[in-house]
């Protein structure tokens, strides 16, 4: 079977976990998450960077400390894994839901819509005026390794007055070539930058994340938060509720020998996604969704598109046809507006992402994929087209 996206440890992984191991240092101290911190933050070329216990707890942390609490809202997009958006509801705020635009990012042209024409903004902030709740943040996901339309959106943030989350789990790596943000790294760019080493991410530390913060005073109060809030660690004193949201010394151990293999990861997902690109663009109905030009990606997921007058078969059924034959894919999420913790949650004009969600099947795009894996995988779908 050749799998979706799986871990890639060829590195220094056994040897920098065994180093852990043996200095006993295993919990939520020690030199490893020290080292990885920094050289995040040197690779990303951020002052600081806050090693989590997962990228969805770096996103809880970023909502809090952007001032997301109970009967507030915050902007984010359907079109994407609910992890970006279940914290919002951890702080008792309400999402607002936005649609997708050809990137699969969330379309920043409906964002300006709304706040121009379903928002009122005042001296509190901007306020919906269909809930008369004010709007605190808004969170922005660089889908698959995408980027999302950064320099209007954080124009209108600026306007609007709205803290920006940047959830960039998904695009370690990914950084502009031009514009206004040339050289700027996905997670950068924003109020807050979360990552996550999940299993399937692009490096992994089993699971982890790191949270970065325009602020250095906020980067500094997320790590405080996330040790449980210690205001005086011999005698036990807290002045704040805090969480257990540190990342272990082993999982760091395991992301400073990842850390140093990204490049090369991003350089053979590259040459992967050219070589599926081009022979499946050699096949009537079928196209693999493209990467911004301003960017350099990291090339994490590759979506297939499934045009209609593909041979007549559906999303599902093509998939099911590869599961068969030895291909493991994966539709894209469901619409997070339609699932049941959300339904009553206000959503804005969604139309591409009713599409998208139809007609995108995840293909194969692990860092330890061979040509030859590739190749199998696109014989399969030519062979299905004659
Ligand atoms: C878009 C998105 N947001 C948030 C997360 C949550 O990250 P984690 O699994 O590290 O909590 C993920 C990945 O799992 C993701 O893909």
């Amino acid at each position: 079977m050749i799998p979706l996206s799986v871990p890639n440890l060829k590195g220094n992984e056994l040897k920098y976990v065994t180093e852990a191991i043996e200095s006993e240092w295993v919990s939520t101290g020690g030199s490893f998450i020290d080292r990885f911190e920094q050289e995040i933050a040197e690779y990303l070329n951020v002052e600081q960077a806050v090693a989590c216990q997962s990228g969805t707890a770096g996103l809880h942390l970023a909502l809090q400390l952007a001032g997301v609490t109970l009967n507030t809202e915050v902007i984010v997009p359907t079109l994407t894994f609910i992890a970006a958006v279940n914290p919002v509801k951890y702080l008792g705020a309400n999402p607002i839901f936005m649609d997708s635009d050809d990137s699969l990012c969330i379309d920043v042209d409906k964002v300006e819509a709304f706040c121009e024409k379903e928002c009122t903004l005042t001296d509190n902030g901007l306020v919906n005026k269909s809930t008369n709740k004010v709007i605190k943040a808004i969170v922005v996901v660089h889908v698959f390794g995408n980027m999302a339309n950064m320099e209007k959106l954080m124009k209108l943030a600026s306007k609007y007055k709205l803290i920006v989350i940047e959830d960039a789990t998904e695009a370690l790596g990914t950084h502009f070539v031009s514009g206004e943000y040339n050289g700027k790294f996905a997670g950068t760019i924003g109020d807050f930058g979360v990552f996550s080493f999940n299993g399937n991410k692009i490096i992994t530390t089993g699971g982890g994340g790191m949270l970065v913060a325009k602020d250095r005073t906020l980067a500094k109060q997320a790590r405080y938060l996330s040790t449980q809030a210690k205001d005086d660690e011999l005698h036990y004193i807290h002045h704040e509720i805090g969480y257990n949201y540190r990342m272990t010394n082993l999982q760091a151990a395991l992301g400073v020998a990842q850390l140093e293999q990204l490049e090369e990861f991003i350089e053979v997902k590259k040459n992967n996604y050219f070589t599926y690109k081009e022979q499946i663009e050699s096949i009537a109905g079928l196209s693999l969704l493209a990467f911004s030009n301003t960017i350099r990606p990291n090339y994490w997921f590759y979506s297939l598109i499934i045009e209609r007058d593909f041979v007549n078969i559906n999303r599902d059924n093509l998939l099911r046809f590869l599961q068969n034959n030895g291909v493991q894919t994966r539709p894209i999420w469901g619409l997070i507006h339609q699932q049941k913790p959300y339904s009553n949650n206000q959503a804005y004009k969604i139309e591409k992402a009713l599409k998208f969600v139809e007609i995108i099947l995840n293909i194969p795009c692990s860092s330890n994929l061979t040509q030859q894996d590739v190749r199998k995988v696109t014989d399969l779908l030519t062979k299905l087209e004659t």
